[in-house]
């Protein structure tokens, strides 16, 4: 499998905090089935200094600790994007790392707040679609205003953005209404690909197995297989 979604690089952001941890979270990821890692670091200007220049380095040398430790996962440099001006700005200076792309489109993971979905957020997303930057929205069963109207999502997937749900939130492990919301997606076939958001070895870990197996349940084992190695593969091959 492959994981879009994760925060396996150490010192960046609020995810594994050193090399140790983030071996650990290495090692489980493989355990779970993962081959290949999307690294995505908070990309949020004025919270965190993340940007493609500096963050390539540290993924080449976090690859080389991997190979040395013997844990055979691979790792790519993606983002998780804040949806803000400034975001905008880093993107128009070739600063913000994709995960790849799809027909002619780079793939965008794309952050909205978790209590909201801001107004503007139309505008900027279609921003991004007319310079051929397709947002995929990270965790939308997380966010406060989804869960409380799912339907309100839509929106953004009619004007051409795809959705990662969160593995660990169909596997119930973001508390119920997370999950119901995840579940609503899932059947509502709004969903594209699911990852882990790994951050830590104890709450969040890089496992995507159980979530997959829920999606199974839900809407049948190709289509959750799909979601977790097919669809993934053609964005990080740049299909
Ligand atoms: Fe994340």
């Amino acid at each position: 499998m492959i994981d879009l979604h994760s925060h396996l690089l150490y010192s960046v952001d609020d995810g594994a905090g050193n090399l140790e941890e983030s071996l650990e979270l290495a090692r489980i990821a493989v355990a779970d089935g993962i081959h290949t890692a999307v690294l995505t670091p908070h990309i949020h200007p004025g919270r965190y200094k993340n940007q493609r220049s500096n963050l390539l380095s540290k993924v080449l040398k976090f690859q080389g600790e991997l190979d040395a430790a013997g844990i055979p996962l691979q790792l790519r440099l993606g983002g998780e994007v804040r949806l803000s001006m400034e975001s905008l700005e880093l993107i128009l200076e070739g600063e913000v790392p994709f995960l790849g792309s799809v027909g002619g489109y780079k793939i965008m993971l794309l952050e909205f707040p978790h209590q909201m979905i801001p107004v503007g957020s139309q505008q900027f997303i279609e921003k991004l679609l007319a310079m051929k930057i397709r947002p995929l929205i990270a965790h939308p069963e997380r966010n406060k205003a989804v869960m409380a109207q799912p339907d309100r999502i839509r929106i953004f997937v009619d004007s051409g953005c795809w959705l990662q749900v969160t593995a660990g939130s169909v596997a119930g492990r973001f508390g119920e209404q997370s999950k119901s919301t995840a579940d609503w997606l899932i059947k509502n076939d709004l969903v594209h690909v699911l990852a882990s958001d790994a951050h830590n070895a104890e709450h969040r870990p890089p496992v995507i197995s159980e979530g997959r197996d829920a999606v199974a349940a839900l809407i049948g084992e190709s289509k959750a297989w799909d979601m977790v190695c097919g669809r993934p593969a053609k964005i990080i091959d740049n299909a």
